[in-house]
Formats: structure tokens, C-alpha cells, sequence
């Protein structure tokens, strides 16, 4: 049997023979960092689309390589037999040499004389024309020569025949390039057809009869003032899957049980003592397996997780497989290490510029990083995730993101499994405005007062809210917030007030922050316009100047409810999620510092009773 390496040289001496001259291109980067229309390679042809339009190549007309591809747009299909977003393209290009009667009868030896698939599994399907471009007949009566009965040659229109890097013709923006193209699926004659994908079973049927293992684009148009017009120079592009293609040599359906995923799966089970053969769990398994090679693959082209293009969406990546690794192993959060070392790892060692030995360590410290990051919010999310209502989710995706570390997309996943599908435009604008708003506190704007964003610092801040209110509770509402000072030690406050409060006034305000603590109110915020905060009566600074959007936080209770919460200030941020993270504080110090104003001290853990200067 022809094993993934024994393909890996087929393909090569194949395409180089001295019959076919073909040059060997080394594959383009995975991570694109100049390009600014795309932030991966995602297919071969890629690097190309200078030489496809009449620049030369300095190898020549006649190019093959094997090039790592990402398609994050495929996320959602992850979990089926087939797809992956991480894959390798087998690829082999004419730069204006030869066409359809060369390529056509070249692609089909290769499958059947040099991988010896069987010509009765393997069907072929052909573009069926549009307005603008004719049927492609020509294709047609190449495979016809070659033996190709009809009941094996299917015609498509644009949707599935039709290749462009923007997909169908009427998607093309000017300058874009593309063409027909000519597709070869293999059958698995042993998956019986599920009729739920429609009557009859056909090469682009989803029920898992068919697999595609090649695409030969004829690019040979390009859109132009919005039309289709014939390009002087007439290219090809071959692009077929790796696994894809292992798995039919395998006669193997599911891609996971090939050689290139075996051992992943393998160490999958092993850490979470799950079965691949479970129903229940293949489907996570399958995820997290395609989503760690995703991650090996970005962090060995330097990508570290963040909040920003390719780093978000490594971080995207590593989270949901974290998602899925703690729905397995039902909360616990164990290390993906030996996942990542004995199977993705060990599977590429020496391809495509993984050097196991030499790149573990820095993939286990960028993967525990994020890791370690997100594991403190992730068991604290899913829960405050499973007590939301259906018609909650959508308004609260921005909170589970700001306050647990929650992409979009896992949000959207977790409620699309409740049956609540979430629409992003929410999300969205809420990111935007608290971009807004966190550019404001860090250029000083909002003077939040705090030395830094430390856990316990943002612990005191929320304690703040908390003592603001009930100084206004025990005190009145002549107190005012008029100042404060955080540090990882204590927190200092300034309000207004004109008189010295007792002793038992100061206790009162004492027992109540820590009873709500006890209670342990979520802590969130909402963005809403500043008038709708006015009305609902949530605390601002007089001094500040607030734009027609605040952020209003809200300890208990919502802006739906406002009557539930117990604080509702204009702020900034950053909060911790529940007071219950506070944990008991004490009051040490209150202190007259000008007419009308008072100092307070406060701390976590009660050490002293508090000293009174006035
Ligand atoms: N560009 C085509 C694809 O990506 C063929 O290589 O499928």
C-alpha cells in the first residue's frame, strides 16, 4: 500500500519525469504578512497570480509543489469525515504551455497508473456554461477519449465548476483571475447514500459517497469593467488534496483514520479517555485534532495568540479546541502537550519545516500560555454561558468575550447547539464602541486610578463600585465618587460629604459590600446611548465628558432590569466577572483630606480595625 511518504515522491518524480519537465517551486509561507488582501495561503496558486497573468516564472512554464494550505472560512464544515482547515495541496501549474489535452490525460495517469485507483471508483465533472462563458465540451470529449463513459461525467454549473479565489464569475472583482474547471471524485462504493442530502447520490452530493481529490482550473479569463474576458494567455492550475487523496488510496472515507491523523486521534483518546468511536465525541475529536496541526503550523511561522489578525485567529483556534477538550473531558483542562509532541508532531516530523525536536518547546510555551490564560476564564464562561436564556446570547457574546475570553464564533457554536443561532452585528458594534472606550482610559481619558491590571487590582476596582454605592446607601446621595487610587495592596477612594460619619455608619457600609459579595452578583457591562444610562440612573463623574455612547457597568442586574442591580456605574473597566472573586474586605482607614472631602482605605481580608483622622 502507497503510504503518505510514498506519495509525497510519486507525485514529485511524477511531475519532474523527464516526459512531463516539470520544476519543483518551494511552497509559499502559510502566514502572508505583506499581502493585504489575505492572511494565508489557501491554495497553491496562490504565489502565482503574477506568472498566471504574463509575468515570467524564473523556473519556467511547467511548476509543481506540495504547499501547506489554511482555510479558516472552512471552520464550520470541521467535524464531518473530510474536512479540515489545515490541509496539504498537491499542486502542478502550466504558465501559458500546456492546456486541457495535455493536463486532462496527465492527471488521470497519475491517478490511475501511478496510484492505481481503481477507473471504475473515480468520476469526473465538468462545467456546464453560463451567459458569458460556453459549456466545456472541449474537456467533455478529452475524458470521453480517454474511456470515460457518461454515466461518469457530470456537468455543474459556476457554483461547484467554476474557480476563481473569490468563487463564482459574478464574485470576481476586477483584475481577479479564473476559469472552468474539471473535477475527479472518487467513490466509496461502501457509504451507502443518506438520502437527507437529496434523492440521488452524485459527485457533489454531502453524504460522504464522494470525495474530490483533484481540480484542474483552466484559468484562462479574467474579469475586466465586470466582464468575462478570454485572457492571451491560457494557464493551468492543478490543486488536489493530500489526505484527501491518501484516504482513496486507502479506500478509507474517513480522512481521520488515515495515516496523517491516526496518531492525533490516538493521543486525543488517550488524554481524555474518549473513544474515537463514540458518537458523542468524534465530532470534538475531529476538531481539536484539525485545530492543534492549524496551531503547530501558525506558531512555527511565528504567530503568538492575540486579538489581532493572524493571532486571533490562532488564538480562535486553540480556544475552541479548548472548548472541545473540556466538553470531553467534562471540566477538566489537561495539557495538550503530548498531543501536540507524540501526534502532530511526530507525524510531520521533517515536512514542511517541522523539526520536532528543535520546535517543541516553543509551540508547548506559546499553546500553555494562551492555555493558562483562558483556563481561568473558560469553566467560569461555559457556565455563566448555560444559565443565559435563548434570547440573552446574542446581547451577551460581547460579555462572554470581555469577560471570560470567549471568540465570537465559540459563542455562536455553543448556541447554535442549543438551537439559537446568534448574529454577529451585535458583537460587533460592541467590540467597536469598547475599542473606543479603552482607547479613551489608556490615553488617560477615564482615570480609572488603577497602577495596573493585575487580578487583584481589578478585584479593587470592582470593590470600588461596590463601596461608592454603599457610602450613598448608609451616607446618602451627597456622596460622590471624586477620586481613587488602586495598587495591588489597597484601595484608596475620595467622595464627597460634608460631615464625619459615625463608627457604626462606617461598620454599616462594611457589612454591606461584604453581603454582596456574598451574593455573588455577576459584574457586567452594557454599551448604550448616555441618555438611556441617565434614565436608568447609573452613576457618572460630574468633571467627566461622555460621548453619545457609554459603558455602563452593571453589579446585578442589567440594563433590562436595573432595578436587580445593585450598582450601575459609567466605567471603563476592566471588572472581574462575579464579586464572589472578591473575597472579604475590610475598611482601614477614613481620613479628612479638604472641606467636603473624605479618604477611605479599604482592603481584602480583614487585619485591623480602621484608624479615624479628622
Ligand atoms: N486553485 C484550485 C483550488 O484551490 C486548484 O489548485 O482548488
Amino acid at each position: 500500500m502507497i503510504n503518505a511518504n510514498d506519495l509525497r515522491r510519486k507525485f514529485a518524480d511524477y511531475w519532474s519525469s523527464k516526459k512531463l519537465g516539470h520544476r519543483e517551486i518551494p511552497p509559499a509561507p502559510l502566514v502572508l504578512k505583506e499581502d493585504p488582501t489575505t492572511l494565508f495561503t489557501s491554495s497553491g496558486m496562490q504565489q502565482l497570480v503574477p506568472n498566471l497573468t504574463g509575468s515570467p516564472h524564473p523556473l519556467g512554464k511547467r511548476l509543481y509543489n506540495i504547499q501547506p494550505c489554511f482555510r479558516a472560512t472552512d471552520i464550520d464544515e470541521v467535524g464531518d469525515n473530510r474536512h479540515t482547515c489545515f490541509f496539504e495541496m498537491m499542486g502542478n501549474w502550466s504558465l501559458g504551455d500546456y492546456f486541457k489535452e495535455e493536463q486532462i490525460p496527465w492527471m488521470w495517469d497519475f491517478f490511475v497508473k501511478e496510484l492505481e485507483l481503481s477507473k471504475s471508483k473515480l468520476y469526473i465533472s465538468v462545467f456546464s456554461g453560463t451567459k458569458e462563458v460556453p459549456k466545456d465540451l472541449e474537456s467533455e470529449l478529452i475524458w470521453k477519449k480517454l474511456g470515460i463513459s457518461d454515466d461518469h461525467i457530470f456537468f455543474y454549473d459556476a457554483t461547484k465548476n467554476w474557480w476563481s479565489r473569490s468563487g463564482p464569475p459574478e464574485k470576481m472583482p476586477d483584475g481577479e483571475i479564473g476559469g472552468p474547471d474539471a473535477e475527479v471524485f472518487y467513490e466509496f462504493t461502501d457509504v451507502p447514500h443518506d438520502k437527507k442530502f437529496g434523492e440521488n447520490c452524485h459527485p457533489n452530493c454531502d453524504c460522504g459517497r464522494f470525495l474530490e481529490i483533484g481540480n484542474s482550473v483552466f484559468i484562462q479569463y479574467q474579469k475586466n469593467n465586470g466582464k468575462i474576458i478570454e485572457m492571451e494567455q491560457k494557464n493551468v492550475d492543478y490543486g488536489g488534496g493530500f489526505e484527501r487523496i491518501l484516504s482513496a488510496i486507502n479506500d478509507q472515507p474517513d480522512m481521520f483514520k488515515t495515516e496523517l491523523f491516526i496518531d492525533i486521534v490516538k493521543e486525543i483518546e488517550e488524554n481524555t479517555s474518549k473513544k474515537y468511536t463514540d458518537p458523542l465525541s468524534i465530532q470534538a475529536i475531529r476538531i481539536i485534532a484539525d485545530h492543534l496541526k492549524v496551531a503547530v503550523f501558525l506558531i512555527i511561522e511565528g504567530i503568538v495568540p492575540s486579538n489581532k489578525e493572524h493571532g486571533y485567529i490562532l488564538r480562535r483556534y486553540l480556544r475552541r479546541a479548548a472548548v472541545k477538550m473540556h466538553q470531553l473531558t467534562g471540566g477538566l483542562t489537561p495539557s495538550f502537550d503530548q498531543i501536540l509532541d507524540r501526534g502532530v508532531l511526530r507525524v510531520y516530523d521533517g515536512i514542511q519545516g517541522i523539526d520536532r525536536h528543535k520546535q517543541r518547546s516553543l509551540i508547548f510555551q506559546v499553546v500553555n500560555r494562551e492555555m493558562e490564560r483562558f483556563s481561568e476564564s473558560l469553566d467560569r464562561g461555559l457556565k455563566h454561558f448555560t444559565k443565559l436564556s435563548d434570547n440573552q446570547m446574542e446581547a451577551e457574546a460581547f460579555n462572554l468575550f470581555a469577560s471570560y475570553g470567549f471568540p465570537f464564533e465559540i459563542t455562536a457554536e455553543l448556541a447554535k447547539q442549543r438551537g439559537v443561532m446568534i448574529n454577529k452585528i451585535t458583537f460587533d458594534e460592541m467590540y467597536k464602541t469598547h475599542q473606543k472606550l479603552s482607547r479613551k482610559v489608556s490615553s488617560g481619558m477615564f482615570k480609572g486610578g488603577l497602577a495596573d491590571h493585575s487580578e487583584q487590582v481589578i478585584r479593587y476596582h470592582t470593590a470600588t463600585h461596590l463601596l461608592h454605592q454603599s457610602l450613598r446607601d448608609v451616607l446618602g446621595d451627597e456622596v460622590r465618587q471624586e477620586g481613587s487610587n488602586i495598587t495591588g495592596e489597597r484601595l484608596r477612594f475620595d467622595f464627597s460629604l460634608s460631615r464625619k460619619p459615625s463608627d457604626e455608619e462606617i461598620k454599616k457600609v462594611e457589612e454591606i459590600i461584604n453581603q454582596k459579595i456574598k451574593e455573588a452578583l455577576p459584574a457586567r457591562f452594557e454599551i448604550m446611548p448616555k441618555e438611556k444610562a441617565d434614565q436608568i440612573g447609573a452613576l457618572s463623574f460630574f468633571k467627566e465628558k461622555y460621548g453619545d455612547k457609554v459603558k455602563v457597568y452593571f453589579i446585578g442586574g442589567s440594563s433590562d432590569n436595573p432595578g436587580l442591580s445593585y450598582s450601575k456605574e459609567f466605567c471603563g473597566g476592566p471588572h472581574i466577572a462575579n464579586t464572589s472573586e472578591i473575597g472579604p474586605i475590610k475598611i482601614t482607614k477614613i481620613k479628612k483630606i479638604g472641606a467636603n472631602l473624605i479618604r477611605i482605605y479599604l482592603i481584602q481580608h480583614p487585619t485591623s480595625t480602621p484608624d479615624v483622622e479628622f
